[in-house]
């Protein structure tokens, strides 16, 4: 079995101290770092933007995994790839137009992914997910890091593994929020093959550790 990918969020870093932070996520298993970026309109938090987006990529030796959380991403696509977006996931619940959308991430040159929230039926993406690079299954309602893992959320992985085999899709399974050592292995037999972790990581004893435990799923 591969091991999942795993994408930690820098959400829950000491924003005083990113740079150690992320040097940290470098020395670790992490495979994606993961860039929480909230507009206070679609949900109700705002995070950080382009510039801190940017001083993370200076110091990290790991793709960004960049979560817009925002209105009319499709306004700052080019800028996030400028600033270091290697995956640029856009909300389907943001995007009118999203098939426009995700041609506009894959002529930037970056992987192309969808967010879905807890309520939007994963059947949504039928006609799209052979598009795409990454689905991502929100576990939590977005806006908030530390929030309890919706149980559901198995369920919809199935879904959403079945929807990729009947498509030809080749997208990847991520899952946000939530994630802990208890619910990994079981998201992973569920179909998901990356997994977002912010508060279990980086409230640990030890987050380099914490890591590696995730990617031992079974
Ligand atoms: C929630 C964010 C998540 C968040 C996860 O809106 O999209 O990426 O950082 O944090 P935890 O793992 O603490 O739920
Ligand atoms: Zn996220």
């Amino acid at each position: 079995m591969t091991s999942p990918l795993i994408a930690p969020s820098v959400l829950a870093a000491d924003f005083a101290n990113l740079q150690r932070d992320v040097e940290m996520l470098n020395a670790s298993e992490a495979d994606w770092i993961h860039v929480d970026i909230m507009d206070g309109v679609f949900v109700p938090n705002i995070s950080f933007g382009l510039p801190v987006t940017a001083a993370i990529n200076k110091h990290a030796q790991k793709p960004l995994d960049v979560h817009l959380m925002i209105v009319q991403p499709e306004r700052y696509l080019a800028a996030f790839r400028d600033a270091g977006a290697e995956v640029l996931t856009v909300h389907y619940e943001a995007c009118p137009h999203l098939h426009r959308t995700i041609q506009q991430i894959k002529d930037l040159g970056a992987k192309a992914g969808v967010a879905l929230n807890p309520h939007t039926p994963v059947s949504v993406l039928e006609d799209i997910i052979a598009d795409l690079d990454l689905v991502l299954i929100m576990s939590v309602n977005p806006g908030f890091g530390g929030q309890k893992f919706i149980e559901r959320t198995y369920e919809r992985v199935r879904q959403a593994a079945a929807l990729i085999e009947k498509q030809g899709s080749q997208a990847v399974i991520e899952i946000d929020g939530g994630v802990n050592q208890v619910n990994a292995p079981l998201l992973y037999h569920a179909g998901a093959r990356a997994l977002v972790a912010g508060s279990f990581v980086f409230n640990a004893q030890d987050p380099v550790e914490t890591i590696a435990q995730l990617k031992k799923v079974w």
